[in-house]
């Protein structure tokens, strides 16, 4: 997978691989403002928890970039401007997180001249960038020791390199998997409304030859009854402190699934993912979407006029039903409290 998140300097303009159009047509989003951002975080342009911190740390540098250091108002505007980056989506913790650390750096250097913020951000941007794709890579040398040769990983949701600053998560464990020479087979639930596995995680694999299925999400149980999977591997938007996991809606159901037939359920993250604020999953705020996301489907009606729809974009599973959370630090082994606050304490903060 070639780099679907591009910052140029010389434009001040950050360029999105638009996932909306995806696997049909490859197709940039230019965003030159934070607006632009707050809209391809807010359409599902861009997605996936490290993904949105890597793009919001870009954002970063665009609330800088439009300003005026003429205007004696400056610093108030870029606030206020970050404020709107961390609040685009509320479940992923990376998106807050990833401002919360470049507005560090800023107070940290609160005199500091608009250049020299511009030049400051980009640079944290870029290694914000770096650092989460060498996070993917090292959790999948640890994650890959999970999997033998031959089996079968289902995955919900594209937690993949488009997920990602690149490489992926859950589907970085399956591509170290396939670097140590292992044929892994990855079931991709399709994952309704957006489609993320069907569209995106199927998109991925197969452009990078790994055996990829596409499921409908109902079918889990049958595939599992049938001893199909070897293993469920995830993604997550937000850790709780005590292991509790948010995750694209259908993850929960999964997990109880994988546990009724004695299957691993791992979750795969970087630390960035991990939220010591939030005591348990009772905690992490739910983003209900659009209703029009779940009552039309390429752009036509499927569901009768006036009827309502539930659409949370995710779920929460209890820390019980996680067999192991993959980090880059490590691979953390219930109960998760104690190992959880350890990785957080190694992290940027
Ligand atoms: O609504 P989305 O597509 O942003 O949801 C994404 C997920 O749920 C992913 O599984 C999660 O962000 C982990 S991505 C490495």
């Amino acid at each position: 997978m070639k780099n679907h998140i591009r910052f140029s300097e010389s434009e001040q303009a950050l360029f999105l691989l638009d996932q909306r159009l995806l696997p049909d047509k490859e197709k940039w989003f230019v965003c030159r403002r934070v607006r632009d951002v707050v809209e391809a975080i807010q359409t599902l342009v861009i997605r996936g928890a490290p993904a949105l911190g890597v793009v919001a740390a870009y954002g970063c540098c665009l609330a800088a970039a439009s300003q005026d250091h003429q205007d004696p108002e400056w610093q108030k505007v870029v606030n206020d401007k970050l404020n709107q980056l961390a609040r685009a989506r509320p479940t992923a913790v990376n998106l807050s997180y990833i401002v919360a650390r470049m507005r560090g750096y800023w107070k940290a250097d609160a005199d500091i001249g608009l250049k020299d913020l511009c030049w400051m951000w980009h640079q944290l941007a870029k290694d914000v960038h770096l650092e989460d794709i060498s996070a993917n890579k090292a959790m999948g040398r640890i994650g890959e020791k999970l999997l033998a040769d031959g089996q079968t990983v289902m995955t919900h949701c594209n937690a993949g390199a488009l997920a990602t600053g690149g490489y992926g998560t859950a589907l970085g464990v399956i591509r170290a998997a396939k670097s140590s020479g292992k044929i892994i087979t990855v079931i991709a639930n399709e994952t309704r409304p957006f489609l993320q596995g069907s569209r995106l995680t199927a998109y991925e694999l197969h452009k990078d030859e790994i055996p990829v299925k596409i499921a409908c999400d109902n079918a889990a149980g049958l595939l599992m009854a049938k001893g199909l999977v070897d293993s469920v591997i995830v993604g997550a938007d937000r850790i709780a402190a005590n292991g509790d996991t948010a995750n694209k809606i259908g993850t929960y159901s999964l997990a109880l699934l994988a546990r009724e037939h004695s299957i691993p359920f791992y979750v795969a993250a970087p630390s960035s993912t991990f939220d010591p604020e939030t005591r348990t999953g009772e905690d992490i705020p739910i983003e209900a979407r659009p209703d029009a996301e779940v009552t039309r489907l390429g752009g036509q009606q499927i569901t009768p006029a006036g009827v309502p729809v539930y659409n949370f974009a995710f779920d929460v599973t209890p820390s019980r039903l996680i067999s192991s959370i993959i980090t880059e630090k490590g691979l953390l082994e219930p109960p998760y409290k104690q190992s959880i606050a350890e990785i957080v304490a190694k992290r940027y903060n």
